[in-house]
């Protein structure tokens, strides 16, 4: 049973599997990416349901231009879709749209439906529904160390002024950018126990279900699933 009076404040997603979930049923990859977009759709309407404030979801990482030129332009084309189909409700349901990662290089009309995404829902007070796209936790690092160098050189910080809060207010999830909260649970689906550069400062303490589950699969039910593990587990922050 979920215990509704202690539902993760904010839970990122990395939602792996959609190739795999395409292959068992001999289709083209982006078959299973669209399959992952509604996926995706399905639990934005749910963990608004259950509670959930924050929702991250890694869309698109550093590392995934390496794929080939019509998977990567297959993806950016379902953002399109995506925003055509959802914007209306997502605004209805008071949902507030943010990106994490420069998304500038996307191709125009992506860019487009991505800025049209956020532009209309920054007033809203609901959801907080985080796309990190073109993401990598150790480039937003990298970036953060590049505006605070900035700022030493210009001589409005001092070197030993530097503390743990300026890294993060830095970081696309940062006071100066999102201004999200860490998240309390990462969830990744299809098996794999690895991180892939997914907010590496931001889950220092955060805790990890893995779920054997192909995303495409992954629903209402599975996410449920999700919250009750990490409900049973005691979080200690470094503390006893
Ligand atoms: C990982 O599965 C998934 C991705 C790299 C892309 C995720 C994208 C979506 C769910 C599309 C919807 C996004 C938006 C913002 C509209 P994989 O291809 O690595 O799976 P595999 O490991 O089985 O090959």
């Amino acid at each position: 049973m979920l215990d509704m009076e202690r539902i993760p404040k904010h839970v990122a997603i990395v939602m792996d599997g959609n190739g795999r979930w395409a292959d068992k049923r001999l289709l083209p990859k982006m078959a299973g990416h669209n399959a992952g977009m509604k996926a995706m759709k399905e639990i934005v309407k749910c963990a608004d349901q259950f509670g959930v404030k924050y929702l991250t979801v890694y869309a698109f990482s550093t590392e995934n231009w390496k794929r080939s030129v019509e998977e990567v332009s297959g993806i950016f084309k379902l953002i399109v879709v995506y925003v055509d189909s959802e914007l209306k409700e997502l605004n209805e349901n008071n949902v507030n749209v943010s990106v994490l990662g420069d998304y500038s290089m996307l191709p125009a009309e992506s860019v487009e439906r991505l800025d049209r995404a956020i532009e209309t829902t920054k007033d809203n007070t609901g959801l907080r529904f985080n796309i990190a796209l073109n993401y990598g936790g150790r480039d937003e690092i990298r970036r953060s160390v590049t505006a605070i160098a900035h700022e030493v050189k210009a001589g409005t910080l001092k070197p030993e002024e530097i503390t743990e809060e300026t890294i993060a207010a830095n970081l696309w999830t940062g006071k100066r950018h999102a201004d999200i909260p860490d998240p309390d649970l990462v969830i990744r689906t299809s098996g794999e126990k690895r991180l892939s550069n997914y907010l590496l400062w931001q889950s220092a303490y955060s805790e990890f279900v893995i779920t054997d589950t192909l995303w495409p699969d992954f629903g209402p039910e599975k996410f449920k699933d999700c919250i009750e593990e990490f409900q049973s587990r005691k979080r200690r922050f470094g503390g006893r």
